[in-house]
């Protein structure tokens, strides 16, 4: 994976233009009371989401093969700053060094294995290994070994912390789990991260993050890109008044779902240089193949719910990072007390219906293994991830680079 920053001049206009461009197509479709319809009805075979080869190529060929978008850059502001987490059996250990890059590793001593960094996180300029105190600097470099004299002659300089490729764009950080990975961090994002980049992240902060179990980790994304299922199963909490409807709008295998919405209308005829960036970037933002990014109202400033999917140790499991990141903290009590009422609304919402359905689909898709799930007309999004995943779980290492070139926008 390359990890170069890449800053192309004349890209953010490009970016507010693109979401000009779907607001107006949004409008469109919103008068008129129309939706862009798929070409047909897609069948998936049901045993894709528990069969057990499946998921586990879905985790070596999808999650160990492609970046991941483990960090938001706002978790590792300062020098020092770092983050450990397990993704897919993997321990990774993320840094922001002294120059202020952020470097990503196998948290997993050179000395024989054990994990170095045992917190969440936290911020230090050495790391040192709980088992026998070999010490590492913020670039992963072997920078002291105890009782040295004692231990016997090794090359320091080959033994660091085994890299990961990291790349961070947008106010997001990505990382290979595959430490030999080539595939390029823009290859991958398809100019993706240009439009992610209107909503300047990288000034935002996190609130609070929790853990919630799922079900297998396609359950839970295709609820991600469903909002067909709004005014029912969330009929009870926030979705009684929501629209059924979705636009979908691909960037490769990312993709923004927004549905038609009448109140942009009000800005139709106004300058669009006044267009509030609020407002364009409405709907949930996915990041293939595990992030989605939903917008609220944090109670007293802009907010989103970063949603990182990951598989569990079973096709029937998952768990889902949810961090609520803050345009603004909240700076009293009121607003604080609101931002958690808030969350945890969102928390309950995703736990009591979403994975609770889709635990109980699972179970019932497994009483009938020959069956297939539909993908409507109206379901594009979640045609074109099983489409996308049925292509990269067929498509060669050294391919790669090409399945996501053609795929881009
Ligand atoms: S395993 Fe880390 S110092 Fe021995
Ligand atoms: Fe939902």
């Amino acid at each position: 994976m390359n990890t170069g920053d890449k800053v192309s001049p004349g890209r953010t206009s490009d970016a507010r233009a693109e979401l000009i461009g779907m607001a107006r197509r949004n409008m469109l479709h919103a008068e008129a009371g129309t939706i862009e319809q798929a070409d047909g009805v897609v069948r998936v075979p049901a045993s894709n989401y528990f069969d057990e080869r499946q998921w586990q190529r879905e985790v070596d060929q999808v999650f160990k093969r492609v970046p991941l978008m483990l960090a938001m850059s706002c978790e590792l502001k300062a020098a020092g700053d770092f983050k450990t987490l397990e993704v897919c059996g993997v321990p990774v250990l993320l840094v922001r060094d002294d120059e202020q890059v952020v470097r990503a590793f196998i948290n997993s001593c050179s000395h024989r294995g054990a994990v170095v960094v045992t917190e969440q996180r936290g911020s230090r300029t050495r790391f040192s290994c709980p088992y026998h105190a070999w010490t590492y600097d913020g670039r992963g470099d072997l920078v002291s070994i105890y009782a040295e004299s004692d231990f016997g002659e090794i090359d320091k300089s080959c033994h660091g912390l085994t890299r990961l490729p990291a790349g961070e764009r947008a106010g997001m950080v990505w990382v290979s789990l595959d430490p030999e990975s080539t595939l390029d961090l823009d290859v991958f994002l398809c100019g993706y991260d240009q439009l992610l980049a209107q909503f300047d992240f990288a000034d935002w902060s996190l609130f609070e993050d929790r853990t919630l179990k799922g079900p297998n980790w396609k359950i839970a994304y295709d609820g991600y890109l469903d909002l067909y299922h709004l005014p029912i199963l969330h009929r009870n909490t926030f979705g009684a008044n929501m629209p059924n409807q979705a636009l979908y709008d691909a960037w490769g295998p990312h993709q923004r779902v927004s549905s038609p919405d009448p109140g942009l209308l009000k800005l139709k005829d106004s300058n669009e240089s006044d267009w509030p960036t609020a407002r364009l970037l409405q709907g949930v933002w996915t990041i293939f193949p595990h992030v989605s990014i939903a917008s609220f109202d944090g109670g007293g400033g802009r907010g989103v719910m970063v949603s990182q999917l990951f598989p569990g140790q079973t096709p029937l499991e998952s768990y889902t990072v949810q961090n609520y990141v803050m345009e603004r903290l909240p700076e009293s009590d009121a607003v604080r007390d609101r931002a958690h009422e808030q969350f945890g609304l969102l928390e309950m919402v995703v736990r009591d219906e979403d994975y609770a359905t889709g635990l109980r689909q699972q179970a019932a898709l497994r009483s009938r293994p020959d069956a297939q799930v539909l993908f409507g007309r109206n379901e594009a999004g979640g045609q074109h991830f099983h489409g996308f995943i049925e292509r990269l779980l067929a498509c060669d290492s050294e391919n790669l680079s090409d399945l996501f070139s053609m795929n881009s926008a």
